[in-house]
Formats: structure tokens, sequence, C-alpha cells
């Protein structure tokens, strides 16, 4: 019974377009750009598709190929970066650029879950993606969705594993690419919807905690910081107005890769 809903709803799901999907990304042999792809979901995995659109337009239209960002400087690529949030995908992404700039076919499942900042559902859906393979891959728009169809009296206590299985028994062999595109916007719009219930306690949903204050605002303040100039922890200091958490900021993005010290100045590493 559900399943006849669940086609029910999908049909009417008119598809957002996006510029990492056709028709704005063009499909050579039935293939997206693997490539393209990477870079959209990793910039999907924490930011919202309003706010990854044009930068993925500016970072496609200076890095267009894994060998074109595998050149490319660390610093480069996180000014480029500003604005998304969550730094280490900017790192994360060099990285992967200068590994997978090596081969001569599609990245497999097994190369692309070696990368740092890239699980399985992360690989999965870049393979959906760019090759139309039918695979499984769970995110918060499917959660939703299936929430939604098959869970509908307990929606924010059902475990991936329960959607893994129902998605398992869904998923078409038939361009699974424009499916999941469709259960993708359809868990959207039953976001925003009222009547939906809010999926924030769902058991695997992690939800983003408060930004304002928190931590990650302040790495991400003394990231843009080192980015305009060295400065020692001093000026720092001075400009973030937080003595305690700056310097432990500073040290946990040294040991990320993120920053380098020179002397007593401090300065974005690459
Ligand atoms: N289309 C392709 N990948 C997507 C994603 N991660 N989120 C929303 N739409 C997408």
């Amino acid at each position: 019974m559900q399943k006849a809903t669940l086609e029910q709803g999908l049909g009417s799901v008119e598809l957002r377009s996006m510029p990492w999907r056709p028709p704005e990304l063009g499909l050579v042999d039935g293939r997206l750009d693997p490539y393209k792809v990477l870079v959209s979901e990793m910039m999907l995995q924490q930011t919202q598709v309003a706010r990854v659109a044009p930068k993925y337009r500016e970072f496609i239209a200076r890095y267009d190929s894994f060998s074109a960002l595998a050149a490319a400087s660390q610093v480069e690529v996180l000014r480029l970066w500003q604005g998304l949030g969550y730094n280490r995908r900017a790192k994360y992404l060099l990285e992967a650029a200068k590994e997978l700039a090596k081969l001569a076919d599609s990245p497999t499942l097994e190369q692309l879950m070696a990368l740092n900042g890239v699980g399985y559902n992360t690989a999965a859906a870049i393979r959906v993606y760019s090759l139309n393979e039918p695979l499984v891959f769970i995110e918060t728009n499917i959660r939703t969705v299936v929430g939604h169809y098959f869970f509908l009296d307990r929606q924010d206590q059902v475990a991936d594993s329960e959607i893994q299985k129902i998605m398992e028994s869904i998923v078409p062999s038939e361009d699974p690419r424009t499916w999941y595109y469709k259960m993708m916007d359809h868990g959207a719009i039953l976001k925003k919807s009222p009547s939906s219930k809010s999926m924030n306690s769902f058991k695997s949903y992690s939800k983003q905690s408060a930004f304002e204050g928190s931590r990650r605002q302040l790495r991400g303040q003394c990231l843009r910081l080192l980015l305009e100039e060295p400065r020692d922890i001093g000026s720092l200091v001075d400009m973030t107005g937080d003595k305690d958490r700056t310097e432990s900021v500073v040290l946990e993005l040294q040991k990320e890769g993120l920053l380098a010290k020179d002397k007593d100045l401090w300065r974005v590493a690459g």
C-alpha cells in the first residue's frame, strides 16, 4: 500500500533545477562528470542548496577537473570556500582531487570511501548521480520521505537500518538518478510543509548546533582572519575577544592541517 502512495508522491514532484544536475550539467554517454558531482556532494553535506549553488558555480569556473583542482594550493581553495563553512571539507576536497586525478576512469565505491570526509552514503550518492547506478544511500531528505510514507506513526523514531531495508526494496533499477533527485526534492518539500512532523529528533539525524557564539563560528573566524594575513596569537585574541577558546581553536586547526605557525605568526597552511 505504501509503495503506491510513494510512487504517486514522487510522480507529482517537479524537479528543481540545480547546476550539478542535467540539463545544466551535461550528460556525456549518460554520465555526469564525477568530479563535478563530488564537488557538489561535498558542498551539500552540511550546507543548504541555496547557499551552495552560486559557490559551486564559482568553484567549477575556477577548477573544472580533478587535475585542475589538484594543482591548486590549500590557501586558494580555502579562500574560495569562504561562505560555505566547515572548512575541513575544502581540505578534504583538495586531497580527494590529488588522489583521484591519477585515475583513468570513474572512482569506484572503494576509492571514494577511502577519501577523508567521504563515507559510504556520499560515495554511493556520487556513483548514483554520476553513473546512474542503482545503489542504496541515505541522507536527511531520504529519511524524511521514507519516514513519511512508511513510518508515519513514528517518523521521529526510525533507525537508519530500517530506512535501509525499505530503500533496498524501492530503489529502481531504471534511472535511479532521476528517482533520487525526486526523493531529495520531495523530502525538501515535506520538511517545509506544516503537516510534516519535524524530523529533528530522527534517531540518526544530527541537528547542527547553534552557530552564534559556537566553537564552529570561532574556528571559521580564526581561519578567515588568517586568510587576510598572518597574525600572532595576541592580535588574534584581540580580534576574536575570546582568549581561552581562540588559543585552543588555533591549536586544533593546526592539528587538522588547516593552520601553520612560522616563528610567532599563525598563517593558513598550504
Ligand atoms: N541533487 C543532487 N545531489 C543533491 C543533494 N545532495 N541535495 C539536494 N539535491 C541534490
